[in-house]
């Protein structure tokens, strides 16, 4: 007898397979343009799984009862949607769709985009009993073997972030899907064999918002993480397409300590007045604080002494006085 988690992978299987024949047939000929219009190969395609959900409300519905996948399970995926009469549809209609794989290989979940400026843009599984966003990364399945031999991990924003780079020989890359970065996301690249992480998220406020939150994630596993800011504009798939992959590398290599962006961050926020110079420290006090190691910790407070032109002495002193009460 089977539980409800492993007839929800399977379902979910069912789905994904059923996608992806739908993208190869008639009715996937505009989704497929759309693809290849963004550069994407066959082979990517299918190293992805990629598929289409036709514009229908009961295709993937008829597609799982077909295969005798009980209306409960089907719906407890997150496929299908219950209406208050008591009827289904389907969730995921005429869209581009991106399986989740697991690095178990399981069909965790799916995303789905428009093909054209309609909202929303992107479409995600809800949480279901086997896909939990804070604790799954886009592409991870893929990534997992560059990851291991490169030691580092790229961590992006979006489902074609992962596939561009994967497409142009970047391997070691996996997104958190528009949600902030969590510390199972982090466990899950260590146990992949990441050592190094260099966040590259899209080059506009969100993203330096979602980098400079990551801060404690790191801290509070003992992590340090880089951080590769791209042209105002960009993300990586547009940078990648565009520059291609040895720019990307180049700057790969200079990518920023994330505690020196969030250093600059906050030296661009307030100014380097006597008042802005202050808050500057303020705003450093616990990041440096939380940093365990002490060695590293008296790194930074030299870098930040540099950056805020304050004396490294008075600077240590400042961030270790007790808080005003
Ligand atoms: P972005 O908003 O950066 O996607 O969201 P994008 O780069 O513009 O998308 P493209 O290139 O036009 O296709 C990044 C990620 O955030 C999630 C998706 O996972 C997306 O890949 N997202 C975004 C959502 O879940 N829902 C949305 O409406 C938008
Ligand atoms: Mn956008
Ligand atoms: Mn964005
Ligand atoms: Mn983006
Ligand atoms: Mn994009």
């Amino acid at each position: 007898k089977i539980g409800a988690r492993e007839k929800i992978f399977l379902a979910n299987r069912l789905a994904a397979d059923f996608f992806s024949q739908t993208l190869k047939g008639e009715a996937g000929a505009g989704a497929l343009a759309y693809l290849r219009n963004r550069g994407i190969t066959d082979e990517t395609i299918d190293r992805f799984g990629l598929g289409y959900a036709p514009d229908s409300w009961d295709a993937v519905s008829r597609c799982l009862s077909s295969n005798r996948v009980p209306v409960d399970i089907a719906v407890g995926s997150g496929l299908l949607i219950a209406k208050d009469t008591g009827r289904f549809y389907d969730r995921f209609r005429n869209r581009i769709v991106f399986p989740i794989v697991d690095t178990a290989m399981q069909v965790s979940g799916f995303g789905g985009r428009v093909m054209d400026d309609a909202l929303p843009k992107y479409l995600n599984s809800p949480e279901t009993p086997v896909y939990h966003k804070a604790r799954s990364l886009y592409g991870l399945n893929a990534a997992r073997e560059g990851i291991r031999q490169s030691g580092t991990a790229f961590v992006v924003e979006g489902y074609f972030d992962v596939i561009a780079l994967f497409q142009n020989g970047i391997a070691q890359v996996a997104a958190t899907l528009g949600t902030a970065l969590t510390r199972d996301h982090v466990r899950l690249l260590s146990r992949c064999g990441a050592e190094r992480f260099v966040l590259v998220f899209d080059s506009d406020e969100a993203g330096i918002r979602a980098a400079l939150r990551s801060v404690p994630v790191f801290q509070k596993e003992y992590m340090t993480a880089k951080v590769l800011v791209l042209p105002k504009g960009h993300d990586p798939d547009s940078f990648v397409r565009e520059s291609g992959p040895d720019a990307f590398l180049a700057m790969a290599d200079k990518a920023m300590d994330l505690l020196e962006f969030l250093m600059d961050a906050s030296i661009r926020r307030h100014g380097l007045s006597i008042e802005g110079r202050l808050k500057v420290l303020a705003d450093m006090k616990e990041p440096l604080l939380a940093m365990e190691d002490r060695v590293a910790r008296s790194l930074y407070i030299r870098v930040l002494s540099d950056k805020v032109g304050i004396d490294e002495g008075a600077v240590n002193e400042k961030i270790h006085q007790a808080p005003a009460v």
